[in-house]
């Protein structure tokens, strides 16, 4: 037989058996024959290697080596999800879907214990797969995915697509790994995502092709692109074009249904031969989803149950009593230092005296604490049998423990505060949070040197930070603090001046205002003068400021005119900046080139929509272009930009992006 056509034949028998096996957990050959096909195919292409395929089997065996991991800018970033773990807070989800006027189905699947990866196939061929990072850039790993059998490294359509999922590894191979790794003396591997994790990470990829991975697909980023309006949709979609997609998935009418899914799972999730950490729950219709949008950091329209991870006892030493910023008395457990969940407890929050009176604690008691993922480690129960007479019980404080001021408890609500507006210890934690990183990110004045400062008398209010320089002297001679230091500081907070006016409206530290209503705000008023003159009505008139905000907004610059005057003396900025500085992850900062002709936009019109972004835009590509927009007709550039392996953004793309400005 022909050699191309026998490469062929075997090629289509590999991938149809690796579906079959990897997919659909169905075999249709023995191991044997696939090895036998194989060896067959990887000969032929030795001898004949024109006729190699891109989509060749012989390619998932591993042996590319990289010699670092290249960035790759996510074409829409990835993001992860809020947590809820409890009942009632899976109904609170629901519940703010529904306050939006959205009466949504929903969408259960399986939280897989892994890595999230994006994949890119252009015309239907697997191009790169890549990390999640920061959710904006992540790491090239394709080497080490097209070693991953579950991922098609063809799909059954000739298009262009995105799609991201989970990659992880069975509970069963990690136990075989660390089997092996044990008798090689090789330290063993913590859990299933520290193995898949570590295993993408590796430069040589027949590592990763030894490790036996796994992949979920779960999430097209643009389902409407193909024409799907529908999550549940979008899945069996990305099923028909060769994914793993979970069948375990269900679509629900209702949140009780939502409820009876986390139940029967959190029953089933010994007996499933991944791990899972949770159920993702996430609304079905696209239309919806976008109405909902997205926080800072979560999409809205989605969530992920945590199964509770781990709950250990330990011995509850103290509670003590700390003040924030806006004179919120908190108790907190003091705990016998315990690992939970890979970390070392010694400290956990008890919110108010309520949630102490309702796990009934006395100090000295045995208590449980537990701890889901990288969350914040809680106190759970506590152990009353095992109490020995001596425990003392819990008193809730009625003096600030800083100030001694009397504290108050507004009516119907839990918390206790310090009404001293010059409580210190509102001050300190006031100055903290002025000076934090998405406030006025003043560097060189950690948390530490604040209190010290504080305690020494040089900063009592924020105004003080501006003239830190007037006690110079007395700031040297401070243990610690050297001339270095001292000059760095001075810069930060010089350089503090010029910052966006959303940093400053943060930064004030008004009740209510985080950092995402600050840049609203700004972008909103655009300079401190408009704002301090809006009225409620203007401020409710801003879509996501309700009620409470607008009055809270509206009370604070009634009460700190002298503030915001004394700050405007000392020339801190109080303009947003954004107009005349936009910024984009995919403009700010990158070198263009463009190539034939883009339908809806002018040469031109590009040329001054990159540099408005300050991104530059040149004539000619070279090794430093970072991206090339091509469009109809191209010329010599778009070649030179293939050769040289750089980004390249069709019509399609460019218009994705410029559309999210
Ligand atoms: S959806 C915008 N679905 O959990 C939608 N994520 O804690 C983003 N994960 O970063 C993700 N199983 O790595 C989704 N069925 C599932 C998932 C899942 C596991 C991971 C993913 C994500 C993390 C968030």
């Amino acid at each position: 037989m022909d050699a191309k056509l026998r490469i062929e034949e075997l090629v289509k028998l590999l991938n149809d058996a690796n579906y079959n096996y990897f997919v659909l957990d169905n075999p249709t050959i023995t191991d044997q024959e696939y090895d036998k096909y194989l060896r067959e195919l990887i000969n032929l292409e030795e001898k004949y290697p024109e006729y190699a395929q891109v989509d060749s089997p012989s390619k998932r065996v591993g042996g590319e080596v990289i010699d670092k991991f290249n960035k790759i800018t996510h074409k829409i970033p990835m993001l992860s999800l809020g947590n809820v773990f409890n009942e009632d807070e899976v109904r609170d989800f629901d519940a703010r879907i529904r306050k939006a006027g959205i009466n949504p189905e929903y969408v259960c699947e399986l939280k897989i214990d892994g890595l999230s990866v994006s994949l890119i196939y252009e015309h239907g061929i697997l191009k790169s797969g890549a990390t999640r990072g920061d959710g904006v850039v992540g790491e090239d790993i394709t080497h080490n995915v097209k070693t991953i059998k579950a991922i098609p490294l063809k799909i059954n359509r000739d298009i262009d697509i995105e799609v991201r999922g989970e990659i992880y590894m069975d509970k069963e191979t990690l136990t075989k790994l660390n089997r092996e790794r044990e008798l090689e003396g090789l330290p063993l591997l913590q859990n299933v995502r520290n193995a898949a994790a570590g295993s993408v990470r590796q430069l040589d990829s027949k590592i990763a092709a030894k490790r036996n991975l796994n992949n979920w697909i779960y999430h097209l980023p643009n389902p409407l692109d193909y024409g799907i309006d529908k999550h549940m949709d979008a899945l069996s979609f990305m099923k028909d074009l060769g994914f793993k997609v979970n069948s375990n998935n269900r679509l629900v009418k209702n949140i009780d249904e939502v409820i009876d899914f986390i139940n029967e799972y959190t029953e089933k999730r010994d007996s499933i031969p991944y791990e899972i950490d949770g159920i993702v729950i996430k609304v079905n219709d696209i239309h919806e989803q976008q109405e909902l949008g997205f926080t800072a950091k979560y999409p809205k329209w989605a969530t992920a149950y945590k199964f509770i991870a781990s709950e250990v006892l330990t011995k509850l030493t103290d509670i003590i009593f700390t003040v924030g910023r806006t004179g919120k008395i908190t108790p907190n457990a003091v705990l016998e230092p315990v690992l939970v969940a890979g970390s070392t407890v010694a400290r956990a929050t008890l919110h108010n005296e309520d949630f102490v009176n309702s796990l009934g604690l006395m100090i000295g008691d045995v208590v449980s604490i537990h701890k889901a993922g990288d969350v914040i480690p809680e106190v759970t129960g506590t152990k009353k049998e095992r109490r020995t007479g001596v425990e003392k019980p819990f008193q809730m404080i009625s003096e600030c423990p800083i100030c001694g001021t009397k504290l108050i408890k507004k009516e119907g609500q839990v918390d206790h505060y310090c009404p001293n507006q010059n409580c210190p210890a509102r001050g300190i934690e006031a100055l903290i949070h002025f000076a934090s990183r998405d406030a006025m990110n003043i560097d060189g004045l950690g948390d530490e040197i604040i209190e010290d400062f504080f305690n020494e008398g040089f900063l009592t209010k924020i105004t003080d930070f501006y003239h830190l320089k007037e006690h110079e002297d007395d700031i040297l001679v401070l243990e610690g603090f050297g001339r270095k230091s001292f000059d760095n500081m001075l810069t930060a907070l010089e350089n503090s001046k010029h910052n966006s006016l959303e940093k400053l409206l943060f930064g004030l530290g008004i009740p209510g205002i985080g950092s995402k209503t600050a840049k609203l705000l700004a972008e909103y008023f655009g300079n401190i003068d408009n704002l301090m003159h809006a009225s409620v009505e203007e401020l409710l008139s801003i879509k996501d400021i309700g009620d409470i905000l607008a009055e809270n907004i509206y009370n604070y610059f009634r009460n700190n005119q002298n503030l915001i005057y004394e700050l405007k003396m000392l020339d801190i900025n109080m303009n947003y900046l954004g107009v005349k500085k936009k910024t984009n992850e995919f403009i700010t900062g990158k070198k263009f080139v463009m190539t034939g002709a883009i339908s809806f936009m002018s040469r031109d019109e590009i040329k001054a929509l990159i540099e408005e972004y300050s991104g530059t835009f040149s004539e000619s590509v070279s090794k430093k272009t970072d991206v090339v927009i091509v469009g109809e007709n191209p010329g010599s550039k778009y070649d030179k930009a293939k050769e040289l392996g750089i980004t390249i953004w069709n019509e399609e793309m460019f218009k994705n992006i410029i559309d999210k400005l």
